[in-house]
């Protein structure tokens, strides 16, 4: 078992395809994962279970393996403590809960917007490119640059689970410049499919950063650098040279635009 513990976890998937939805059922999606080589003792413990959760899981997953046969369960090292019900967030790390909320409430509209779709009207076209301003302006610029270019600094960034955030982020960012290219063309159907993806893409992203990546890094963050993270995050957000309060407005004003 233990050889199993150190395999990346898509690797462990396409072997015994059962495990992603034990996994699954401890609320651990890793199988649409886009990088996937995350091992499975590193899963584990990012995913802070409780201690008799994650044993009932790994014996789980050891019978998947070797059906039938009597297996010591691996205890899986952690320096902190495991997972309370409620999750706690440092200051830094509630700035960017905070801004999640902003971001998944334009996730909420992206179905009216979808629907309402119109790429040929100088007001169609207009809501397009404010949302393609927002995602830009806010959710990237104000928001995943923080997290990017201060934030996963702290740690090291080749870490698996921070390669996946990355992945999101440019995947995100494909998504952008194909709305913007469909713009071009007036080509709904492409922008309707781009958009709709990037509503799941980021829903799943911020969900996988509010329950587990925010909670593991402040678990793995002195209260000092805790204190520099604030600091340099305050720091990026004035030199930025605009406010957030725009994209506040933008999102009410569509909000009270597409209300049923
Ligand atoms: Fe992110
Ligand atoms: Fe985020």
């Amino acid at each position: 078992m233990e050889a199993y513990m150190n395999k990346g976890i898509k690797e462990v998937i396409d072997q015994f395809p059962e495990v992603e939805d034990i996994l699954n059922e401890y609320d651990i999606g890793c199988g649409p994962c886009s990088v996937g080589t995350c091992l499975l003792k590193d899963i584990v413990k990012i995913h802070n279970l409780p201690a008799d959760q994650e044993q009932e899981m790994i014996a789980r997953i050891a019978q998947t393996i070797y059906p039938g046969k009597k297996i010591e369960i691996p205890r899986v090292e952690r320096k902190t403590k495991e997972r309370t019900e409620k999750v706690t967030y440092s200051l830094p790390m509630k700035m960017l809960v905070e801004e999640h909320v902003l971001i998944k409430r334009l996730v909420a509209l992206i179905p009216a917007i979808v629907e309402n779709l119109d790429a040929k009207s100088e007001e169609g076209r207009q809501i397009i490119l404010d949302t393609v301003d927002f995602i830009r302006s806010y959710a990237d610029k104000f928001h995943h640059a923080k997290e990017e270019e201060i934030l996963f600094k702290y740690f090291d960034d080749s870490l698996d689970i921070l390669k996946v955030m990355y992945e999101d982020h440019t995947q995100g960012r494909g998504h952008v410049q194909a709305i913007l290219e469909a713009l071009d063309r007036k080509d709904e159907t492409t922008i309707a499919k781009h958009l709709t993806a990037y509503g799941v893409l980021l829903s799943q992203h911020i969900k996988k950063e509010d329950e587990i990546l925010l909670p593991w890094l402040d678990r793995n963050l002195s209260i000092s650098r805790i204190g520099k993270l604030f600091k340099e995050f305050k720091e990026a957000d004035d030199n930025i040279g605009y406010s957030a309060s725009k994209y506040e407005a933008f999102i009410e004003r569509m909000e009270a635009k597409f209300k049923k």
